[in-house]
């Protein structure tokens, strides 16, 4: 997870909204009639909330045309067969489904990715993390590496295909995204991945990695961020009162799945680092340091496992 969590999009207004009393009747539909012109949907989403840039890319993913073919035949009627999915787009992105899960897909790290609403869709910031691991993995050398909460396999993939030497393991204990995850591998013939269900270090059992990545869930239960974020799986965002849950569990068991000298990455709220920085320190790790984001914002903290301690939980 990154910035948008910390940075929320502008919500846009909703277009219906359930009545609450009985004299509380549901607002119009933007869409009724239908347009009969693409100057006439790009009017009503507006209407509905909708940024028209936002609904410039709606017309044109649906229609499969250029943004200039939108602006220069604004005039033309609207194709009949690509009415029922523009308007279903549209009527979706006024009520804040991303564009990523109408178009089921998000490019990250140069990979197109299917994602679903059993996934995270991956941000950009969470590059980030996959640039500091592939500054830790030499390439040309055998490395294993685990990538904890795979969701659509953003980090794993990412590694897999920019060093074909290591073997990456994607755990997620989502079924759902797993499946998403090792969907995604297949479609970029990535043969270095295998997948694993279960929670955090509980499917690794008795495996050491030279280096350990994660984009835990990291807001913390009650964040009024959250309200913006309800198309995604609250089970891929949230991790106790203050956020930290799942991050103080991945810190304390990794030291029994990491090789002496291998490292820990950990991706975390903005307003995070020192509390993920702390808890490295204490499990015993070493070079702990902290990554900024595209925004300048800390975003992942990391160290390295020494080895020679008695490792914890
Ligand atoms: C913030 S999302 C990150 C997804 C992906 N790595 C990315 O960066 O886009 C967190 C992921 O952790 C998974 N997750 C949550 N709790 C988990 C647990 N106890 N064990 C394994 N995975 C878990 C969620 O299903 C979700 O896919």
């Amino acid at each position: 997870m990154a910035s948008e969590r910390d940075t929320l999009p502008p919500q846009p207004a909703l277009v219906q909204r359930a009545p609450t009393t009985a004299s509380d009747t549901p607002l119009p539909d933007a869409f009724d009639p239908p347009p009969r012109t693409v100057a006439e949907a790009l009017q009503q989403a507006r209407s509905a909330g909708l940024d028209r840039l936002d609904a410039q890319l709606i017309a044109c993913t649906v229609l499969g045309v250029p943004r200039s073919w939108v602006l220069a035949h604004d005039s033309d009627p609207l194709p009949t067969e690509h009415l029922p999915r523009l308007l279903d787009w549209l009527r979706r992105r006024a009520a804040g489904e991303p564009f990523a899960y109408l178009q089921g897909e998000k490019e990250f790290f140069g990979l197109l990715l299917r994602v679903t609403p059993d996934t995270l869709i991956p941000r950009p910031d969470t590059e980030t993390l996959v640039q500091w691991a592939l500054e830790l993995l030499p390439p040309d050398h055998p490395r294993n590496v685990a990538d904890l909460g795979t969701g659509s396999g953003a980090i794993a993939l990412a590694i897999a295909s920019q060093r074909p030497q290591a073997q990456v393991t994607a755990v997620d204990f989502s079924a759902g995204a797993l499946a998403v995850a090792l969907g995604n591998a297949k479609r970029h013939a990535l043969g270095n991945v295998q997948g694993l269900q279960g929670s955090w270090f509980e499917p690794l059992a008795g495996q050491r990695f030279d280096l350990i990545a994660s984009n835990p869930p990291y807001i913390a239960e009650g964040d009024h961020h959250l309200a913006a974020l309800h198309h995604e799986p609250r089970t891929a965002l949230t991790a106790g009162a203050d956020g930290l849950d799942d991050l103080r569990h991945i810190t304390r068991q990794a030291p029994a799945h990491l090789k002496p000298r291998g490292w820990l990455l950990l991706e975390h709220g903005h307003d995070q680092a020192p509390q993920v920085q702390q808890l490295l320190q204490a499990a015993g790790f070493t070079d702990v340091s902290t990554r900024f984001d595209l925004g300048e914002r800390p975003r992942c903290t990391g160290g390295r496992w020494p080895g020679t301690q008695r490792t914890t939980g």
